[in-house]
């Protein structure tokens, strides 16, 4: 075929010094906006942010939530000047949320009705129509129609092989149709039919079963005892008004049966979520094909008409797997354009087959299949221990197990490469790997603090692939043994954890760090490579070694206290949309460069920012 297989893109700016300040920083001749903050109102039934925590579960139901995370820019003109940014709200700081600490238990529980609504509203999703001003800056369109919210409580339709499934049968959905809220939502995707994926990452937490538990419950980790993450369950109060609202979240069965109590409540989460966001008031679905675990996001493989589309999506925790399905409808390139967009998600996202992975020694992997006549690892099948693959998916972890799957160092990010189709995967760290759990080809270092950026490319069938490590996370000053890919200053990072691809081949790197040599340096942070560019006098495919580690650039540094995460581009290349998550101090200003007022205070708001030229040009080349 004539498409090429590398990127003609040269990074254009010098790799920025690390900061350690209440504001963000970027290259010189860039600029840095502070756009949509949390408590911002997006509909017109929402009152203006207040700085005291005052604004009511109302507000927050119309404004923009908490903890930006994932998000993604959709176009409504050529020019790219108009659009929607879907923003996933992942979970609160409950102390900036309301006016003080003094109205909550020593848990930090809430007991004020109207308090705890407002918590289960700043989480899930946030669509907001944006556009570029002539001064080039990005404004929030007032009460916009296509702007809406879904949260902890939206109805949400269930769809795949869960769907009317007796599993999730509640009081609230008898017929097992429909779930309420999402929640924890972390990574996200989008489709090549233009459709936001919001993905339900640390769920298990907001559960809780003090009785009989069930297979799925105990290998996921509903707790057992004790509260939920914020204790929505113990909220006290007339049973008329709120029993549902928040008792549901505690699923030990107390009834003979299903639709008496909210057994199965958490079955309804754990699952890739699809929004259209073109669509006023258009319901959410939950694709419960792509599997059931804590989703970090959800990525889409290159795309060949005639061919299977293949989704990537990592479970974020220590010692998890990764994950890909394989689409049974082949990818017609006319859907791309297709006006009822959810019609493709049932198309594509309904019916396929769900993998696992295993990284074997040498740089060879096989994708597992988590089907009933998939095998495991004693020589029988998935079919010994399930009876249906609606079982499988609800416990698709423990399915992984008995497959053999590789455990890894928490699978965060996947990005796929435009020009190569190579998938990059981010593993954020894992300090408990030690001498007792040993480690793997893939995940070689013991208490691996720094994480790794590892990459495959898929074989000849649906079950083969290759893989290497493009980088390791180091400080600059490790050793040999740590600092396996040369890193410097100017780009020494840790705990890799956002990851994306723009449409030019720019691989941007984002960090959750959770390693005091790389803080001691430098707060979060966004890094830029052209993979494809790295290759040898063959054109093979490299990493990153001393030889080549400064093609490895920084590009941004957050606030003090923050983590960088969410990545989007606007199609001329001239924006990049990021997410300022749980900043410390912030933000002062929209100014960069701007010092911290000495005696200011103000309640930190995790923030969209838009990054442009100060000419209005290209960004990163
Ligand atoms: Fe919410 Fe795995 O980061
Ligand atoms: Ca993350
Ligand atoms: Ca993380
Ligand atoms: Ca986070």
């Amino acid at each position: 075929s004539g498409s090429p297989t590398a990127s003609s893109a040269q990074l254009g700016f010098n790799s920025i010094a690390g900061s350690k300040i209440d504001a963000v920083s970027v290259p010189e001749g860039y600029t840095a906006q502070v756009l949509a903050p949390w408590g911002q109102p997006i509909t017109a039934s929402g009152s203006a942010w207040k700085d005291d925590g005052t604004n009511n579960a109302e507000d927050q139901d119309n404004a923009m939530g908490m903890h930006h995370d994932g998000l993604h820019f959709f176009p409504l003109n050529d020019e790219g000047t108009d659009g929607l940014l879907c923003v996933n709200h992942e979970y609160i700081d409950q102390n900036a949320l309301h006016p003080t600490g003094s109205d909550a238990d020593e848990n930090g529980i809430r007991s004020s009705v109207d308090q705890v609504r407002k918590e289960i509203n700043a989480h899930g999703v946030a669509v907001v129509r944006i556009q570029l001003q002539a001064n080039g800056e990005w404004m929030v369109v007032d009460d916009d129609p296509l702007n809406r919210r879904y949260t902890g409580a939206t109805t949400m339709d269930i769809s795949g092989p869960l769907a009317y499934s007796s599993k999730l049968e509640t009081p609230f959905s008898p017929d097992g149709s429909q779930a309420r809220g999402t929640l924890n939502n972390c990574g996200n995707g989008y489709t090549p039919w233009g459709t936001y994926l919001t993905c339900e990452e640390n769920w298990p937490g907001y559960f809780i079963n003090t009785g009989e538990t069930t297979a799925e419950q105990e290998r996921i980790g509903i707790d057992t005892s004790g509260t939920t993450r914020y204790g929505w369950e113990t909220v006290a109060g007339s049973p008329e008004e709120r029993v549902d609202e928040f008792a549901r979240f505690n699923v030990t069965p107390t009834g003979a049966n299903a639709s008496e109590d909210y057994r199965n409540e958490a079955n309804g989460h754990g699952y890739i979520v699809e929004i259209d966001p073109y669509t006023a008031n258009s319901r959410a679905v939950k694709r419960t094909a792509l599997g059931r675990f804590r989703h970090e996001g959800c990525t889409f493989g290159k795309l060949e008409a005639g061919q299977p589309i293949t989704f990537y999506s990592g479970h974020d925790s220590r010692f998890e797997y990764m994950y890909k399905f394989v689409s049974e409808a082949l990818w017609d390139p006319a859907d791309a354009d297709a006006t009822d967009r959810m019609a493709m998600g049932d198309k594509y996202m309904d019916a396929g087959t769900l993998y696992v992975a295993r990284f074997d020694a040498g740089g060879t992997g096989a994708w597992l299949p988590l089907t009933l006549d998939g095998a495991t690892q004693d020589g029988g099948v998935l079919a010994d221990h399930f009876d249906s693959l609606e079982d499988i998916i609800l416990n698709t972890a423990g399915a992984a197990d008995l497959a053999g799957a590789t455990p890894m160092d928490r699978p965060e990010w996947c990005a796929v490469d435009p020009f190569t189709g190579s998938v990059y995967l981010t593993l954020t760290n894992n300090t408990r790997r030690d001498e007792s759990t040993g480690t793997n080809a893939a995940n070689p270092r013991l208490n691996n603090k720094f994480g790794h950026v590892i990459r495959w490319d898929e074989g000849e069938t649906a079950s083969e692939f290759s893989w290497d490590i493009f980088v390791f996370g180091s400080d600059a000053a490790g050793d040999a043994e740590t600092n396996l890919s040369g890193l410097d200053e100017f780009n020494q990072f840790a705990s890799p954890d956002g990851l994306a691809f723009d449409k030019r081949g720019i691989m941007w790197i984002q960090t959750d760090n959770g390693a005091d040599e790389v803080e001691e340096y430098t707060n979060d942070q966004m890094l830029a490579v052209v993979p494809s560019m790295l290759t040898d006098a063959d054109g093979n495919a490299e990493t990153i070694n001393a030889a080549n580690q400064g093609e490895l650039r920084r590009f941004f540094v957050g606030p003090n206290g923050c983590e960088v995460t969410g990545f989007s581009m606007s199609p001329d290349y001239t924006t990049i949309f990021l997410s300022i998550q749980h900043p410390g101090n912030w933000p002062y200003s929209t100014d960069a460069a701007e010092e911290t007022p000495a005696n200011m205070s103000v309640r930190p708001r995790a923030s969209v920012v838009a990054i442009r030229k100060t000419d209005g040009g290209e960004i990163g080349v």
